[in-house]
């Protein structure tokens, strides 16, 4: 495990010439994005790239970790939208090779079953980016007495419903349900680039990186990956013993 920490400048610059860094050794890689606050910056920073030459995505295939249930690709708050607005319509990716789980389909068990196989298939994830949600969930594999090891549906904790109703016009609007990729796919990814900011996120960084591996922290099972890499600002970082970090 690395530990990187800078500004949120610092964090994007990093964390894009690991992705540049990626698509220079393979220019097919097969790519996990995420969508929330955290990945913002580095998606700007990426389209940045992109426009002076430095990267080209023509080959590349994407799979999001997660979307909700019950929101079709145009709804402003489906994170197919929030792809295609931060990154997807800003890059040359081609359309077709981005995944994203289908909140409308009529079976979502189904779908999620369609969607592991379609990670298979293009032989798993080369490049997986995640944030970390204030209870500690990845995607949304949320804490609980179990984690599901594939693509899945989850309902959502309150808290979950909550952090994420600044997105929504209400919270009564945000769905309860959401597909999410789960745990063994996740860490099954060849590499794991994680951010983080902010001075709310401290305690779960902390308890992921130092904590006990337990499914009342999905993200602590990061531990247990061999090449994961955390971008942190000074304050999601603050409780975390110099010692660790690298930057
Ligand atoms: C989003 C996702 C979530 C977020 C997490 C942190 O695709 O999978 O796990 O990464 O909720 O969200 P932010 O970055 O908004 O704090």
């Amino acid at each position: 495990m690395r530990i990187y920490v800078s500004n949120a400048e610092g964090i994007a610059k990093a964390a894009s010439h690991s992705l540049i860094a990626q698509i220079d050794k393979k220019p097919d890689s097969v790519l996990g994005l995420a969508t929330g606050t955290s990945p913002i910056m580095l998606y700007n920073e990426i389209v940045k790239e992109y426009l002076e030459g430095n990267v080209n995505f023509k080959r590349i295939t994407s799979f999001n970790l997660d979307e909700y249930v019950g929101l079709s690709g145009d709804h402003e708050q489906s994170y197919r939208k929030f792809m295609e607005k931060h990154f997807f319509n800003r890059i040359n990716i081609e359309i077709s090779n981005t995944h994203i789980p289908n909140g409308e389909a009529e079976n979502p068990d189904e779908e999620c079953e369609r969607y592991e196989e379609l990670i298979r298939k293009a032989g798993g994830i080369d490049w997986q980016l995640l944030g970390i949600g204030l209870n500690g969930h990845i995607g949304f594999n949320e804490p609980g007495d179990s984690l599901i090891a594939v693509t899945h549906m989850v309902r959502l904790k309150e808290e979950t419903r909550s952090a994420n109703a600044k997105h929504f016009n209400s919270r009564e609007e945000v769905p309860t349900h959401a597909m999410t990729v789960g745990m063994a796919s996740i860490l099954k990814a060849k590499k794991i680039i994680v951010i983080a900011m902010g001075r709310e996120k401290a305690h779960i960084v902390q308890q992921t990186i130092m904590g006990p591996i337990t499914t009342k922290l999905p993200a602590s099972f990061l531990q247990i990956h061999p090449d994961v890499t955390f971008f942190l600002d000074t304050e999601s970082a603050m409780l975390l013993p110099r010692r660790l970090v690298i930057a």
